[in-house]
């Protein structure tokens, strides 16, 4: 009572501060639970979250493509978690998967280091076609996009992926005559990147050799840049993104922190973009430059016009060649007749770069994988492969239709092993209702491609490599599939469906044709198991370290 009477005598400053804290320091308390969100979503059912982190740590240590699979299995078809304060509803069901990815073209962004950049940095993030989420400029900078990948660019594409496919094969040659073995996850990204450059840029990159190209030096700095991209893309890259994630009013100091004193995380995050778009804006300065200088005045319609640049000349000359996505890009124009500006066209080639490298060059190392693994099916490939012609026959789009089986690998592949371990969209604003389920706007919805590739619900025998799934008329097809659309996804849906779909698979078809035409491949051990690659997944998909394998020529050279 004694107390109580002190208490009650004290001045009237120090008892409302004093009932300030508590309010405050209640609030605090209760926001870490995230009430509000939790009761909105009460419904759904999902792990219970850590008190502000929610289920963020086991995110980030399982990786996206375990947790969410093991989510899936406990949790059902559709389940919410907390990334941080974050709520994210994870639709786990093809069907549904496919309508909100057809209804919704809205995506959040990710919470790298990359959300924290400020000024041009940030402006430059969102004019990129898979980060922009203003839906006239998307609509037009995709319709920009789309003559680089028509039947007739890729026919020029074509000869320089062979080309990308001569190169490596020319590597993998001495490695079999050593009987070395050699990590062709990264050999192929040095591929891939080679391709990007010089259908992106019209430059010829050459990362994949010990004879440089004219841009080496640059194409080294672009390989690591790219690839620290990816690195640094989620919470856990920097001691700056992950207190933002759990308590999002922290980003605006977050953000000051990281500009003054940045971490690794950062300084590398924003070496690597410098470096990208220094190199990119520097090509795209160069490519204006020429294309005033009446160089590429013919490039006015694009989708003609491609053609009548020959490969030859954009893959000897020095600096961007008429005819690459870029020259294309600049001299595009909007739906409202305003010409594509040089950071617009900058932040294309950039993400072009980004979108184009990592995936393609997983998907062929996981085919390669795969089809290592069941001699049987390689078999069957290389005898699709041997009736095209001799080893040394280039391949081109008209082949590729003749080949049904590569495609089926490849397909099957993606399924086991899809580069993009999910998409998103979010609902901006307003809530989104889906066959019954209401989802409050500014929720995450991330659809799960590798959990719903792999469901036993839609696949026969999910987890085996059974090519002939996808034949048509075969009887593993009847078997196996339930074809319920949605339920392979790869490449996503809807109007953010990706955009370097055919561009992507025709790469990866040429390569595997020109590699299987003189290779078979013997994996490494320890690999043999799944588990011995040690998957890694944020958003994309990969290798901890690599896939390993011994290239065997399939007749002596
Ligand atoms: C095997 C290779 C590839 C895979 C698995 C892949 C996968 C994906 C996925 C899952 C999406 C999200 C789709 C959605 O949200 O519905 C996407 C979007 C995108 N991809 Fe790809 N991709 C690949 C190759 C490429 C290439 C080669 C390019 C560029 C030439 C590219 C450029 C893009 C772009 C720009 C977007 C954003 C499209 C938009 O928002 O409208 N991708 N990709």
């Amino acid at each position: 009572m004694e107390a109580l009477g002190d208490i009650t005598d004290a001045p009237l400053w120090i008892l409302a501060t004093l009932a300030g804290v508590l309010v405050f320091a209640a609030s605090a308390i209760a926001y870490g639970f995230h009430p509000i969100a939790r009761w909105r979503l009460r419904k759904l059912p999902g792990p219970s979250p850590a008190w502000y982190s929610g289920n963020l740590p086991e995110l980030l240590s399982k990786g996206s493509a375990v947790v969410y699979t093991e989510w899936g299995q406990k949790y059902g078809k559709v389940y919410k978690y907390f990334s941080g304060a974050q709520p994210v509803v994870v639709i786990n069901d093809a069907e549904m998967a496919r309508l909100v990815s057809l209804r919704l073209s809205t995506r959040h962004e990710f919470r790298g280091p990359g959300s924290l950049f400020t000024g041009k940095e940030a402006e430059f993030n969102k004019v990129g076609l898979f980060s922009t989420n203003n839906k006239d400029f998307h609509r037009s900078m995709k319709s920009a996009w789309l003559p680089v990948f028509n039947s007739a660019s890729l026919e020029i594409s074509s000869k320089e992926m062979n080309i990308g496919a001569n190169r490596m094969a020319a590597i993998l040659t001495n490695k079999a005559k050593e009987q070395g073995e050699l990590n062709i996850w990264r050999q192929f990204g040095h591929l891939t990147m080679d391709v990007v450059g010089s259908a992106a840029f019209g430059v010829e990159l050459r990362t994949q050799d010990a004879e440089r190209g004219l841009n080496s030096e640059e194409a080294e700095k672009l390989v690591w840049a790219a690839q620290t991209i990816f690195a640094t893309g989620s919470e856990k890259a920097s001691i700056y993104t992950y207190p933002g994630a759990v308590l999002p009013i922290l980003n605006p100091l977050m953000r000051l922190l990281a500009y003054y004193f940045p971490d690794d995380g950062i300084k590398r995050a924003i070496n690597a973009r410098n470096i990208l778009r220094s190199t990119v804006s520097k090509l795209t300065k160069e490519s204006r430059r020429q294309q005033e200088a009446g160089v590429s005045k013919a490039l006015a319609a694009p989708a003609v016009n491609i053609e009548a640049h020959a490969t030859d000349a954009r893959k000897k000359a020095r600096g961007v060649q008429p005819g690459s996505f870029l020259s294309l890009m600049i001299s595009s124009k909007h739906q409202d007749g305003r010409g594509v500006s040089d950071d617009e066209a900058t932040s294309q080639a950039f993400t072009f770069l980004l979108a184009g490298y990592e995936t393609t060059a997983s998907a062929l190392a996981f085919t390669v994988y795969c089809l290592s693994k069941c001699p049987e099916k390689m078999e069957k490939l290389l005898q699709e492969v041997d009736n095209l012609g001799g080893s040394d026959r280039e391949v081109g789009p008209a082949d590729l239709a003749r080949m049904p089986y590569l495609e089926a690998c490849l397909k099957e592949a993606m399924r086991l092993y899809p580069p993009g371990v999910f998409t998103m969209r979010q609902p901006q604003t307003e809530d989104f209702t889906v066959k019954g389920y209401t989802i409050p706007k500014g929720t995450w919805i991330h659809m799960p491609i590798f959990t719903l590739q792999r469901s036993e619900e839609y696949y026969g025998k999910p987890q085996e490599f059974i090519p002939e799934r996808w034949i048509e008329g075969s009887p593993e097809e009847a078997a196996l599939n339930k074809k319920v659309p949605g339920s392979w996804m790869a490449f996503g849906e809807g109007t953010r469906v990706c955009v370097g779909q055919r561009f992507a698979l025709q790469e990866a078809k040429i390569t595997l044709a020109r590699l299987y035409q003189r290779f078979t491949f013997r994996l490494s051990p320890g690999q043999e198991d799944e588990a011995g690659l040690q998957l890694q997944s944020f958003f994309t998909l990969g290798p901890k370290e690599g896939i390993f394998v011994t290239p065997v020529l399939r007749t002596e050279e």
